[in-house]
């Protein structure tokens, strides 16, 4: 197909990940004439989306303003659909793009195809095989595979397992992740701009000659009990003398409940506000070791040789993992404990894990995926 008006492409995302992950696209879109970008966010997330579209310099052409405190998945999947179908009726878009395995990507992609409208799938393929681990983002993401047009699967990995579910092998494309795309660029604006990341200097200084793990946590399969064995796990962890944690809370209740109760006014413990994306990079690297649970930093602390002991008992990112820069630790708060001990005593077993991989890209995603989708419908450069 060759159109002769540029291509409309709404992009839709919702949530603090997809931001971070789409900005690289939105800007390598809107910087090219072949492109009509217009952008549709949710706000799914609030405060964590606005975070990220001030730096990255976005202004929505639509904000569907969804989020409410604690909403439940069936409100949230209502209220996402509708919205976002009236957005497409409205936009007439050639094509949708979303990424990853958000409620907002997968109402995105399904509005589209009740529209008939082709979706383009970021972040496709990720798999860990189990239905509840990630829940509900495994089967987000399946739903999403099953009507997208192109998918652009960060690795040969993820590749694979489309192939496995009988993709045509045509439409899968391994672009690497948007993810350090993004990092690369917000690494260039802080050798540029210090100040853009300095806000962490007080922390810094207080736990100067400490020794930093970084911790951040958001599962939904990890509410209550998980929830309550991280911050048992923190508590030991941070009775060390020679240790500082520092938390950037994620804002959703069943987490800051737990982690506010059980961790406020710790001496080597740092309860801090959800970072902005400079300053998160800056925690990257200041920290000697990453505790998480987040799809993200798994991508992130490989590509910085930073070790990442992921507190959950799969991971749809195994790439990390065979690396050896990630190990999966669940949500044991003695397996917890140990194993970052191990990695505080023992050099070699540090040293190990800190080798800077790359499994996720070099970070070109964003002009690759945007030249996949020229050649699509027939635009030549
Ligand atoms: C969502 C995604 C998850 C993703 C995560 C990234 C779904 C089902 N879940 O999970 O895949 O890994 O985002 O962080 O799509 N809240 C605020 N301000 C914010 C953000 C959240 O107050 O800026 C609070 C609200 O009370 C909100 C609650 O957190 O209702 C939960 O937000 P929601 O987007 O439903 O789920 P997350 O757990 O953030
Ligand atoms: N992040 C951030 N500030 C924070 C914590 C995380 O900017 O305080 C970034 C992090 O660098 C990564 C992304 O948010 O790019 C991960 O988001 P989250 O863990 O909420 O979601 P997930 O990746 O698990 O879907």
């Amino acid at each position: 197909m060759s159109v002769s008006h540029p291509l409309k492409v709404l992009v839709v995302f919702g949530t603090r990940p997809e931001a971070i992950k789409l900005f690289p696209v939105v800007a390598a879109l809107k910087a090219d004439a072949r492109f009509d970008c217009r952008v549709c966010v949710s706000a799914q997330h609030r405060g964590m989306l606005d975070q990220v579209l001030e730096i990255a310099g976005i202004v929505p052409d639509h904000d569907l303003d969804v989020m409410k405190p604690d909403q439940s998945l069936d409100a949230l999947t209502a209220v996402l659909l509708t919205g976002l179908g009236r957005v497409m009726d409205a936009e007439k878009p050639d094509r949708v793009m979303v990424q990853g395995d958000t409620a907002t990507a997968m109402c995105g992609a399904l509005a589209a195809y009740y529209r008939k409208i082709p979706v383009d799938h970021v972040e496709a393929g990720l798999r860990s095989g189990n239905i509840y681990h990630p829940w509900p983002e495994e089967v987000n993401r399946k739903i999403i595979g099953s009507m997208a047009s192109l998918h652009f699967a960060p690795t040969d990995v993820s590749r694979e397992a489309l192939l496995r579910e009988n993709v045509d092998p045509a439409r899968v494309h391994v672009t690497g992740n948007t993810v350090i795309d993004a990092l690369h660029w917000v690494s260039a604006r802080i050798a540029e701009n210090p100040d853009m990341a300095s806000g962490l200097a007080v922390v810094e200084a207080r736990f100067a000659g400490k020794r930093i793990i970084g911790v951040t946590s958001h599962r939904r399969e990890n509410f209550g009990d998980g929830m309550e064995n991280i911050a048992e796990a923190i508590r030991r962890l941070a009775a060390r003398p020679d240790v500082a944690v520092v938390f950037p809370v994620h804002l959703n209740p069943n987490v800051r409940k737990v982690m506010n109760t059980a961790l406020a006014g710790l001496d080597n413990v740092a309860l801090l506000e959800p970072l902005d994306y400079p300053h998160f990079a800056r925690l990257l690297g200041i920290a000697e070791i990453m505790l998480t649970d987040s799809g993200g930093v798994q991508e992130e602390a490989p590509a910085l040789g930073k070790p990442v002991l992921v507190m959950r008992e799969t991971t749809e990112r195994p790439e990390g993992v065979a690396a050896g820069t990630a190990r999966l630790v669940g949500t044991d708060v003695t397996r917890i404990v140990t194993e970052i001990f191990t990695l505080l005593d023992d050099k070699a077993a540090y040293e190990s894990m800190a080798r800077a991989h790359n499994p996720f890209g070099d970070g070109t995603s964003a002009r690759q995926i945007v030249e996949l989708l020229a050649n699509e419908i027939g635009q030549e450069a």
